[in-house]
């Protein structure tokens, strides 16, 4: 079956899309595909008062038993977290770290860090040779590219302040999950069989994660060490990870490998309460990620660059919609690359990027008769990363809580580099850090001074967990993967409900577009760029480049009704639930 989106305007009518078949499969006991109105045939899953949407069917599942028990969003965050680091060993982790942003129901909003920090014993030039070049590899594979993980902590101390069934309670169905042993889609029998030899070649041990003959789709992958290390986890909390036999493996893997993190390093990790960004867009107002992740800020720019455009007017995917986002997107990115680091830091200049005269000012150069060519900063040319290897997850509540939580390890299985004894898998957050000034990172990103590595430092991040409110309720919980993509998945998904009338499925479906001001081109997926526009676009000097899809976008829509509509993105094997 194809469906063809229609609830924008016809001209941009330009594809359609496969059947959402994937998110509509009914879990036993949850309502997860009723749909009505009008509008039918291009929502998501609606459900009347709760929702999960995550990147896997297990994870989504288990989020919303916890809902069903009458624990609340994030109560359900902390065991779609845990649930994800087994299911989704890709990207869901207790080895990296995140971002959460929260809209309590009773309007109070807030942002949890639990972003990977540098190990005490990193240095500022530690990814460059005798002659001052990057290392090939050094910040992306093997045990030198792991930052302390964050995520244990994150959800210790989200739990701490929010959280309302016992801790154990939530970290108990990732433990039976790991036990049962989890059944491989054909993606993940595909991306396991992908990442063999990384992972042959990075670990001392031979990872469970790999087998001799290839995984095939219906496989079941155990994940015992895992499962006891989150025993730990639940009778200890923090210290059943920061100290103690975890803590013991973690030290024992780096000194196999030759990396840095140390005792001390995981005993002083600390996840931050941090105060969100907020702005307004039209009636619209957003709480979004704030520092050490640059997410926050530059969809707040990118939304105040756009705002005095009719973007509905110009029309979905048409030329002059795409060049005022791209010239949006190029200035955004360079602020970015110059502005944004830790806080902890560097003096990020939170309230000069969102100043509304500044970014007015920003946009006065932008001449639609012609493309303006990106700064003449010289950046290297990196392969663009393809694939989806960090995780969101978006969960609204019986009670109007929401939680927004955007998580990885970086790359496809992090650092590939397993802890012996300990079953999960290592960040290679470090490559976030801007090894080199003006030398790009995996994502093609540049950076200076402001993300430099430090000790103790986190790495800058473009992670953009995000909630929309309007008229002073909860309109939507948003965010995804994609490295430097996820600021503009964002701000298109968004940009696609309120401007262009797409429900939240179609939203998260449509095909997308992004520029990063560096390198100077507009990348796109397959399908998102019709060849007339193509061809206007290349007539005013904008160099395009297809590269394969990107990101896994998870929103949650508060429909007219008050009901709620889950859009998760079709791209993987992505899954909403609710009742
Ligand atoms: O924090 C960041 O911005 C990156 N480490 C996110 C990585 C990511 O999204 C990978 N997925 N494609």
């Amino acid at each position: 079956m194809r469906l063809t989106i229609h609830a924008y305007k016809p001209k941009a009518r330009l594809h359609t899309f496969t059947c959402f078949a994937a998110i509509l499969l009914t879990v036993s006991g949850c309502a997860t595909g009723s749909r009505t109105g009008t509008e039918a045939a291009n929502r998501g899953v609606v459900a009347d008062k709760a929702m999960v949407v995550s990147a896997h069917p297990d994870a989504s599942k288990i989020g919303l038993e916890i809902l069903r028990k009458g624990g609340n969003a994030y109560d359900a965050a902390i065991a779609t977290q845990f649930a994800l680091a087994v299911c989704y060993p890709v990207a869901g982790n207790i080895g990296g770290g995140g971002f959460l942003v929260y809209r309590h129901h009773t309007g109070e909003t807030g942002a949890l860090d639990f972003r990977e920090k540098a190990p005490a014993a990193a240095s500022r030039d530690m990814y460059l040779d005798s002659l001052g070049n990057v290392v090939p590899n050094l910040s992306l594979l093997g045990h030198l590219a792991a930052g302390v993980p964050g995520s244990v902590d994150g959800m210790v101390k989200l739990h701490e302040k929010l959280g309302t069934l016992p801790f154990a309670e939530l970290v108990q169905p990732a433990i039976d999950l790991a036990r049962q042993g989890v059944v491989l889609t054909p993606r993940e029998a595909r991306m396991l069989n992908n990442a063999k030899e990384e992972m042959v070649a990075y670990n001392k041990h031979l990872p469970y994660l790999v087998r001799q003959q290839t995984w095939q789709a219906g496989d079941t992958l155990y994940h015992l060490d895992l499962a006891r290390t989150l025993e730990r986890i639940r009778d200890k909390g923090r210290a059943g990870f920061y100290t103690g036999e975890t803590a013991d493996l973690i030290v024992k893997e780096m000194q196999r490998g030759g990396g840095l993190i140390s005792h001390q390093d995981l005993q002083e990790y600390n996840a931050v309460w941090r105060t969100p960004i907020t702005g307004q867009y039209k009636d619209f107002k957003l709480t979004s990620m704030s520092p050490p992740s640059s997410g926050g800020i530059a969809l707040l720019q990118l939304l105040t660059m756009v705002e005095p455009y009719d973007l509905k007017e110009t029309g979905w995917q048409q030329p002059q919609t795409i060049q005022i986002m791209t010239e949006a997107e190029r200035r955004v990115y360079a602020d970015r690359a110059t502005y944004l680091g830790d806080p902890d830091f560097y003096d990020v200049p939170v309230s000069g990027l969102l100043d509304r005269t500044y970014l007015k000012n920003r946009m006065d150069d932008v001449n639609l008769a012609q493309a303006t060519p990106s700064s003449a900063v010289k950046a290297g040319e990196l392969p663009i990363y393809e694939s989806d290897q960090t995780t969101h997850f978006s969960i609204v509540d019986q009670f109007g809580n929401a939680a927004s939580i955007t998580t990885t390890i970086n790359g496809g299985y992090g650092s590939m580099v397993v802890v012996e004894g300990a079953g999960f898998l290592l960040n290679n957050e470090m490559d976030d850090f801007s090894a080199k000034p003006g030398v790009p990172n995996m994502f093609g990103l540049v950076g200076g001074e402001a993300n430099s590595v430090q000790p103790g430092k986190r790495m800058l991040s473009a992670m953009t967990p995000t909630i929309v409110e309007k008229d002073g309720k909860l309109f939507m919980v948003v965010g995804t993967p994609g490295g430097s993509t996820i600021i503009t998945s964002v701000f298109q998904t968004i940009l696609n409900v309120v401007e262009h009338g797409m429900t939240m499925q179609e939203a998260v479906a449509a095909p997308r577009f992004h520029h990063q001001w560096l390198p100077d081109e507009i990348q796109h997926e397959p399908d998102a760029i019709s060849p007339e526009v193509r061809a206007t676009l290349e007539s005013k000097g904008y160099k395009l480049k297809q590269r394969g899809k990107y990101g896994a976008v998870e929103g949650i829509l508060v429909l007219p009704n008050g009901k709620l509509e889950g859009g998760a993105d079709p791209r993987g094997d992505d899954m909403a639930v609710g009742f």
